[in-house]
């Protein structure tokens, strides 16, 4: 039996992303002593760097965690025991931050939707002004749910606190949108923005982030709940000299610096825009294959489509899960699987991190044949509506 697979493995889950070889070869350099005077060097590159991409001129965290260590840092933080939150369960990584809120002893009121479309800012607003005690500490909203593909507005989220007057903080993840989508913590207003390294910015997994605001640093001084690891005083502390607390991960921030120079090199704007058009094209794909009913795009409104990732339903009956299984083994392609309610329902490709035209032509591909071969009904023709998209749209 021949038990190697040729060519180069379609890593095309909504993240981890591929991480290019740049970046790679940053990070198996040696490891450096963290408080000599290399790493205050590398320190300075990379806390000042990540502003550039996260669009503040305030303090950003860098935490050696997955996303979810960012999640708690940015809870732990500002709130004390009992404090009500407001959370809108926008998918699965909505649930687990309300899941996680819940054990820290916190007491979220959650806004519900149908894992369809994104926040929805005039919802939010009117739970705030229904709170006139402002008992409301915080307003927590995930900016690209990548269970379903649906993004949140939220500069108009922002808008809605604003209109009613309301003082509570403005938690965001942009776990799967930083680097991808565009995101201006600063300017929209956002108190804590929480993000990981294993998806836009194209490193593997293990490190996150919290961007604060001089609100949220303020909340700092009064919160309660018990924290230690994930205090972000000590941090901010040894950051002022560019060093770390405790050991930072000190190889993948090398990486970090190497990501963050290909995002200058290639420009903000450029990569939001890329990706942006690698969500239309994937979505063309969709509704071509989905022509004569059965497959349907997750989200159902075009103003929160995402351009990291596409979720897509399948007919009634068909399982998603042995439609991955099947293209895992015969293309060698990973694709991302529902989640929570959306188990088995519907399929994620990814389309975000170091992702080229041709990337996305072969995985959409993969894709296509991948449908033909499980017998789930489709129409023809999504790989060619892909390619319109693309080449009718300059890269
Ligand atoms: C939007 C979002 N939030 C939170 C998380 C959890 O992050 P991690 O798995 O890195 O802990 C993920 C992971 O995919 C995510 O996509």
């Amino acid at each position: 039996m021949n038990s190697r697979v040729p060519g180069r493995h379609f890593l095309q889950i909504p993240g981890p992303t591929n991480v290019p070889d740049r970046v790679l070869h940053a990070i198996v350099e040696p490891t450096i002593d963290h408080r000599g005077p290399a790493f205050a060097e590398l320190g300075r590159a990379v806390l000042t760097g990540i502003r550039r991409v996260m669009r503040t001129s305030g303090p950003v965290i860098i935490y050696p965690a997955s996303g979810t260590g960012a999640w708690e840092a940015a809870l732990v933080n500002t709130l004390s025991p009992g404090d009500t939150v407001l959370m809108v369960r926008t998918g699965w990584f909505a649930t687990l931050w309300y899941e996680m809120a819940t054990r820290l002893g916190l007491a979220p009121i959650v806004l519900e939707t149908d894992w369809r479309r994104g926040a929805d800012p005039a919802v939010i607003e009117a739970a705030l002004r229904q709170d006139s005690a402002h008992r409301i500490r915080a307003v927590c909203v995930v900016h690209n749910e990548t269970s379903t593909g649906c993004t949140s507005p939220i500069a108009a989220v922002r808008a809605a606190i604003d209109a009613a007057s309301h003082p509570a903080l403005l938690m965001v993840d942009t776990i799967s949108s930083l680097a991808s989508i565009d995101y201006r913590h600063e300017e929209w207003g956002v108190d804590v923005t929480v993000a990981g390294s294993q998806k836009g910015l194209m490193l593997p997994p293990g490190l996150s982030f919290n961007a604060v605001s001089p609100r949220a640093l303020a909340a700092a001084e009064m919160a309660r709940l018990p924290r230690s690891y994930w205090d972000w005083r000590p941090m901010l502390e040894a950051n002022a000299g560019f060093f770390f607390p405790f050991t930072p991960a000190t190889n993948l921030l090398r990486g970090l610096q190497e990501a963050l120079a290909m995002l200058d090199e290639e420009g903000l704007p450029n990569v939001f825009a890329r990706h942006a058009r690698h969500g239309a094209a994937t979505r063309a794909a969709v509704e071509a294959w989905g022509q004569a009913g059965g497959l349907e795009l997750q989200c159902l409104e075009p103003r929160d489509y995402s351009g990291s990732l596409t979720a897509v339903r399948l007919p009634q009956g068909h399982s998603a899960d042995a439609l991955r299984g099947l293209i895992l083994k015969r293309f060698n392609m990973s694709l991302g699987n529902g989640l929570g309610q959306l188990k088995d329902r519907v399929f994620r490709i990814g389309h975000l991190g170091d992702f080229g035209d041709l990337s996305l032509i072969g995985t959409l591909a993969g894709v296509e044949m991948g449908l033909e071969l499980a017998g789930v009904p489709h129409s023809a023709g999504g790989v060619d509506a892909a390619m319109t998209v693309l080449s009718a749209q300059e890269a």
